[in-house]
């Protein structure tokens, strides 16, 4: 413990021990981390002074203004079961360090995890893998992948090599052109249209980009969302003749007034929450969105300007309101019909549509059937322009350009399922895995699709966050910079850039190669047809008492049931989703949770939770409510409608 020799004012324990002078709180002074000694008692010399004036109470930190350990129990209040097995104060990190603790902290910690992971089945992660000892030394060093995966840059100390490895094998089982080509040196006799049409140009554009995430699937994402946007904006392309970093050009060109430079999002209501960050995050407008706004401000130049005259229609295609997202079916699959309908209002209005689809929902893990879809939307595209359009740009020296682009992007969030089905399917084919039901094609075979993002720590395992982004050559933006002190072209999303994830998947794919990934494959599929044989046996045995199982269709990894009470949710780590049905006078509120059956779980631990889920009082009692709407409220939402119901009902009637 620490001496104290600097002149403290150590209050007395648990009290007061300074009013700090930038703020009117107080400080306190709990007992903290695995001794359970006072926090002031803890805090080392150099991190005090004499100059109480500079510091008041003679710290140079900040000592706490509450005790964490009991505020951090009571924010995890819902939660508590952790916050008893795992106590927080092993977790605290007194200022001089844990010290002789540090060592008995880290068992306890381990033991936690070890445990929970043992009975992990709720999200779609593996849990239970071994990585390598070969990959210890890289975790004594900072590799750092910064810049563009394809240029090495003078960070040596890079894993970019590893990193194009991993990217070449996903290229490859996503049916994309590899390796990623560089644009071809242009000879200075060559004209425009010779080069643009030589096979070395074609064939550069057609191979692969992408890069290895530091996050997950939600980098991805994000990304996929800013490169449609500047994209489909009209921002100059990497494969353009012109090396100049983009101007604007629908502010240029005076196209802002149409709608052509402006995206439009869709995505379903079963799509991952990243995406409505990433729109958010990118000023994207989804379509519900700019419908909405169009109403209101039909609505209000309706009340302001005598002689409004309505010209344009916001009226939803599918009726009645416009729904936030694009409607799903039961199983969470897009219905294709209602996603053409609604692309095709916003297309014959000039839109340019950035679409998502899924592969793998997050909760209910099903798969669009992106090949289906794309056959409906391609005569949109083309009887709107889309296919092939034509952008207009200035070079720097002020002399007109034009390139032929889609007014289209289509991306596909494949989660879990882009990674694991390759592997599923090469099983089929081989006749390794019978199923007559394969999940659609999700990848480059679909020419529609322009961008494609998976989570490597879904499948096939990772100790931390990361996943592969890959689009084609063709489809880059020029880079906002390309600074001279990184040596590569600033390409990606993030600065700095895990070099050890790209490691990790790289030592990983080259152990196990195809073969290794195929078995993992197998026994996934072997045991979603056990579990789903032992829910079904489940659900005899409870008789009238429905469970409300469901499997998505294509081999769906993910089961979801009715809610069980919270001890088997904590022992088996899983989340829950809540559907609300609108009924006359009540809304009816179902909770669901789900478990995702990967290659690490295995029969014990399914047989222990159908074990659980048959033993007496199993399923919590609120995971089926009705909720009667109070009489009053249902006045109050009559009288606070929306101006978009007031403009439908008001147009209805005639009235202006
Ligand atoms: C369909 C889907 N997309 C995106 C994500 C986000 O992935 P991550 O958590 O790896 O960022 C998830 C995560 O569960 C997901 O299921």
């Amino acid at each position: 413990m620490s001496t104290n020799k600097k002149n403290m004012n150590v209050p007395e324990k648990g009290k007061l021990i300074a009013k700090d002078h930038r703020q009117d709180y107080k400080s306190v002074d709990p007992n903290f981390g695995p001794s359970g000694e006072p926090w002031s008692e803890q805090v080392p010399d150099i991190a005090k002074s004499d100059n109480h004036d500079k510091y008041p109470g003679g710290y140079i930190i900040e000592p706490p203004t509450e005790d964490s350990l009991k505020i951090y129990d009571e924010r995890s209040a819902n939660y508590p079961i952790q916050q008893k097995v795992l106590d927080e104060k092993y977790a605290q990190l007194p200022p001089e360090g844990q010290g002789a603790y540090h060592a008995k902290s880290l068992v306890e910690m381990e033991d936690y995890y070890t445990h929970q992971r043992n009975e992990f089945l709720g999200y779609q992660c593996a849990e239970k893998f071994k990585i390598s000892k070969n990959i210890s030394p890289f975790l004594n060093m900072s590799l750092n992948n910064i810049g563009d995966p394809f240029v090495n840059g003078y960070f040596t100390v890079n894993a970019k090599q590893a990193e194009r490895g991993v990217l070449d094998f996903f290229a490859s089982i996503w049916h994309a052109q590899w390796p990623s080509l560089p644009k071809p040196e242009r000879e200075a006799s060559v004209d425009d249209a010779t080069y643009l049409k030589s096979p070395e140009y074609k064939k550069y554009k057609e191979s692969y980009w992408g890069y290895v995430l530091s996050m997950g699937s939600t980098e991805g994402n994000l990304y996929a969302v800013l490169s449609a946007r500047d994209y489909l904006s009209g921002f100059s392309l990497v494969s353009d003749d012109s090396e100049d970093v983009s101007l604007c050009l629908p502010d240029i060109m005076g196209e802002k007034s149409t709608n052509k430079y402006t995206p439009v999002a869709f995505y379903s209501e079963a799509a991952h929450y990243s995406l409505a960050k990433a729109v958010h995050a990118m000023q994207v407008k989804t379509f519900a969105q700019i419908a909405n706004e169009k109403i209101i401000e039909q609505e209000l130049k309706k009340q302001t300007e005598v002689a409004y005259k309505e010209t344009e229609n916001w009226d939803c295609p599918l009726g009645g309101e416009w729904p936030e997202s694009v409607p799903v079916d039961e199983y969470g699959c897009v219905k294709i019909d209602e996603l053409v309908k609604l692309v095709k209002f916003f297309a014959e209005k000039g839109y340019a549509p950035f679409i998502c689809f899924n592969y793998g929902t997050t909760f209910k893990g099903a798969y669009d059937d992106i090949p289906e879809a794309c056959k409906k939307l391609n005569p949109i595209f083309e009887a709107n322009n889309l296919v092939n359009r034509e952008v207009q740009y200035f070079d720097m020296d002020g002399n007109p350009k034009t390139d032929h682009r889609r007014g289209y992007w289509i991306h596909v969030d494949g989660a879990l399922g882009a990674s694991l089905m390759p592997f599923v399917e090469m099983a089929v084919e081989n006749k390794q895995l019978e199923r007559n039901d394969l999940a659609p094609c999700f990848d480059f075979r679909n020419e529609e699709v322009m961008s494609l993002v998976t989570s490597g720590h879904k499948w096939p395992d990772a100790p931390a966050p990361t996943g592969v982004y890959m689009t084609k050559n063709k489809y880059l933006i020029t880079p906002v910079a390309t600074p001279d002190y990184l040596g590569s072209a600033d390409t990606t999303f993030a600065g700095s850039r895990s070099g050890l994830s790209a490691m990790i998947l790289w030592n990983l794919i080259a152990k196990e190669g195809i073969p290794g990934m195929v078995d993992r494959a197998k026994k996934t599929m072997e045991l979603c047809s056990y579990t789903y044989d032992k829910f079904n046996e489940l659900q005899k045995k409870l008789g009238e008492f429905d469970i409300w199982l469901k499997r998505a269709p294509h081999g769906g990894t993910s089961f979801i049931f009715r809610k069980p009470i919270n001890d088997i949710m904590f022992k088996y780590s899983l989340p829950i989703e809540v559907e609300k049905t609108k009924e006359e006078t009540r809304t009816r509120k179902q909770t669901y949770v789900h478990l995702f059956i990967f290659w690490d779980r295995d029969k014990e631990m399914i047989d222990s939770l159908i074990n659980d889920l048959g033993s007496k009082d199993a399923f919590d009692k609120d995971s089926d409510v009705y909720i009667e709407i109070p009489v009053s409220r249902k006045k109050r939402i009559q009288k606070t409608k929306r101006p978009v119901k007031l403009l439908k009902r008001s147009a209805h009637k005639g009235f202006r």
